[in-house]
């Protein structure tokens, strides 16, 4: 909760963009929204430092004052994403290149290349003078270092640093090349000099320089933050140091693994789909979040993390801002809260007349605050200070998602059997099977602790190595239920295939061999023997010990297994070799499901009902989020906390609304 004993409400506030008479009375709004935590300075680095060398802090001073005097904390931003334009000026050569060899120019933001030492510099200077200004100022927080980490570079720089990693990484060139197959197309490297960053070339690239080339940047972009994060701390060890992730396929930050250098973990979410789409891919990110929270220090409570980011009134679909229905904004907010995060905040809480992100969504739209937008937002800080005492709940779940951020990378290289192979995609599909069954469901990576897991889910982890091969089987083996999708185990930790037949590192555990792979058409399905369809994917599976439990129906693969299951020492490994249907999908869920022992949050909540609870010693919280047009009744019993009634035997969710019932002891 980071102060003041509620959960984070609030979002990125641009007083640089704004007089001093705005200032006022946004204070005056938030106060009115009970907001009591805004981002602050997070792109302001041209206002904070005019020149090179030269600040002017006398605004932000005055703007910390009266958040302060407001009772609102801040997390005070390093404005390390957006160099000033001085700054590119000076140092052309730490402009970012691309892997065409481009060289970018100022005009937009994160116009720098992280492994510049001209860019490096200057961050720690900024950061070091903020740190210094501000780091026991009562108001701050929290320190909200750069924004959404993510970019890469091809500069000479760039290319320097990654072979300095590569050696790291590999000890000498003869364990890089069998690590990136060299002997293919002449490829072999004998002096460290000849290796680049994967510029853009004649045919398809390298796997395992491609691969690495994310990793790399991984690493260095996390050593850009922990460096502000040190500055930071040494100013004040008491305030909590943070970045925001953002998700997405091209990003290359292995998120788990930096959650170690984080005090929380923070993410921005913005869904993509409109329909129901929405509130799954909500659903996953936050239990997405709270995986990589148990990676870092929490507090002793809870997996330590929060919404940093999301969009008040819109969903960015591809090409269109949809904008959302009445009482959508409080729902995702609860349901990322239903999931642990410590609050929810909001791009943005004002929007700007001018720049490149006018018609992004804001609490305080264009319209002003005679507007829906920020009606719902003075009733939702409502909803968070009622809701406030679930904050040291844990989340419970017995099913967990296994999902690698590597094996994202490795599955968008060129040369794969199909353009349409997306860990990512696979991921969601199982936690979509999952959501649509009603199971709560925590997200893992390889080689985390699994024991209290029933099921262990595995959606196309590609790269297996052998310790997270020996890791799966041991969870088998003893007692524990794994399903296994197609893709997983093909590979090793370099993205070579292992070989003897697919999935090489897991055909033992379940008991079969995969001989060919039969990629599908876009559009095209194959049938199968208990009904439903599979999609994007099929394959030639020899049981070897395993039983089938679906067979494909006509074509190529008639009469094969397409789903198989195998007793594996005291547990069960279950193998898809296909994407089923959305509906077979959460049909095969439950039944893997209830043949481990697990069953829904609330079994009688029907679809659209998302039913999650919040554990923390002998009390519990039931988050019940209706996402359909009409009231549900469902069984409970205690308090619902968001309208202050007693619950007994049944509480009515009203349509579009939610409940939080604090749930009476047994
Ligand atoms: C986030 C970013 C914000 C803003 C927002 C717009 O990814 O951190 O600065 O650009 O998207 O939706």
């Amino acid at each position: 909760m980071w102060g003041d004993g509620r959960l984070c409400y609030g979002g990125d506030w641009n007083p640089e963009q704004w007089s001093p008479q705005v200032w006022r009375e946004d204070v005056a709004l938030m106060r009115q929204a009970r907001v009591n935590l805004v981002s602050v300075g997070v792109f302001a680095w041209s206002r904070l430092e005019p020149a090179p060398g030269r600040y002017t802090f006398d605004w932000l001073d005055e703007v910390l004052d009266l958040l302060h005097d407001g009772g609102i904390r801040v997390a005070l931003a390093t404005p390390t994403a957006s160099p000033p334009p001085w700054f590119s000026l000076a140092h052309p050569g730490a402009l970012p290149v691309t892997a065409d060899g481009v060289r970018l120019h100022h005009g937009s933001r994160d116009t720098y290349c992280a492994a510049a030492p001209a860019y490096r510099t200057a961050a720690r200077r900024i950061t070091e003078v903020l740190a210094d200004r501000y780091a026991t100022h009562p108001a701050l927080a929290m320190w909200h270092v750069h924004n959404e980490y993510g970019t890469t570079c091809h500069c000479e720089h760039a290319a320097t640093a990654f072979r300095s990693w590569l050696a790291q990484r590999h000890g000498d060139l003869d364990a890089l090349n069998a690590a990136w197959v060299t002997s293919f197309w002449s490829q072999h490297y004998s002096d460290w000099a000849q290796i680049s960053t994967p510029r853009a070339t004649q045919y398809l690239a390298n796997p395992g320089q491609l691969l690495d080339f994310r990793r790399f940047w991984s690493d260095t972009l996390l050593a850009a933050y922990v460096e502000q994060r040190d500055l930071l701390r040494a100013a004040n060890p008491r305030v909590p140091v943070t970045t925001n992730y953002v998700l997405g396929g091209w990003v290359p930050v292995d998120h788990a693994r930096w959650a170690r250098e984080v005090d929380l973990v923070a993410i921005d979410h913005y869904p993509s789909a409109v329909d129901g789409g929405a509130e799954e891919q909500t659903a996953l990110a936050a239990d997405l979040a709270r995986g990589w929270a148990r990676h870092g220090a929490g507090d002793g409570t809870a997996p330590a993390w929060l919404l940093m980011e999301s969009a008040p009134n819109h969903i960015y679909t591809p090409g269109r801002m949809h904008t959302k229905e009445p009482g959508r904004m409080a729902r995702h907010s609860l349901s990322h809260i239903a999931r642990g995060s410590r609050g929810a905040m909001f791009f943005q809480w004002r929007a700007p007349a001018g720049g490149a992100e006018r018609f992004h969504s804001a609490l305080v739209p264009h319209a002003g605050p005679d507007s829906r937008v920020f009606r719902e937002a003075v009733r939702l800080g409502g909803i968070l200070d009622r809701i406030a005492e679930v904050d040291p709940g844990v989340v419970e779940a017995s099913v967990a998602i296994v999902w690698d951020a590597a094996s994202g990378w490795a599955l968008q290289h060129p040369g794969l059997p199909s353009a349409s192979l997306d860990h990512h995609a696979e991921v969601s599909a199982a936690h979509r099977a999952l959501w649509r069954a009603g199971y709560a469901c925590d997200v893992v990576v390889p080689g985390d602790a699994v024991e209290a897991y029933r099921l262990l889910v595995l959606p196309a982890l590609y790269l297996t190595c052998d310790a997270t091969a020996d890791w799966v089987r041991r969870h088998v083996r003893h007692g524990g239920h794994v399903l296994v999708t197609w893709l997983s185990g093909v590979a090793d930790e370099h993205a070579r295939v292992r070989l003897g037949g697919y999935p090489g590192a897991l055909r033992d555990l379940l008991g079969l061999r995969v001989e060919e792979f039969h990629p599908l058409a876009e559009g095209e399905q194959v049938l199968l023997s208990r009904g439903g369809t599979g999609r994007v994917w099929s394959e030639t599976v020899r049981p070897a010990g395993a039983e089938t439990v679906t067979a494909y129906v006509g074509g190529v693969l008639d009469g094969l297994p397409a789903v198989t299951r195998h007793r594996y020492g005291a547990g069960t490994a279950w193998y898809v070799s296909t994407r089923p249907d959305d509906e077979t999908y959460r049909r095969l869920m439950v039944e893997a499901a209830r043949a481990a022992g697990v069953g829904p949050v609330c079994p009688a909540a029907p679809p659209g009902v998302e039913a999650v609870r919040r554990r923390a010693g002998e009390a519990s919280w039931l988050f019940l989020v209706n996402h359909t047009d009409r009231p549900q009744r469902i069984p409970a019993d205690g308090v619902d906390l968001l309208t202050d009634t007693p619950v007994d035997g049944e509480v009515v969710v009203p349509a579009g609304g939610a409940a939080v019932v604090r749930e009476a002891p047994d």
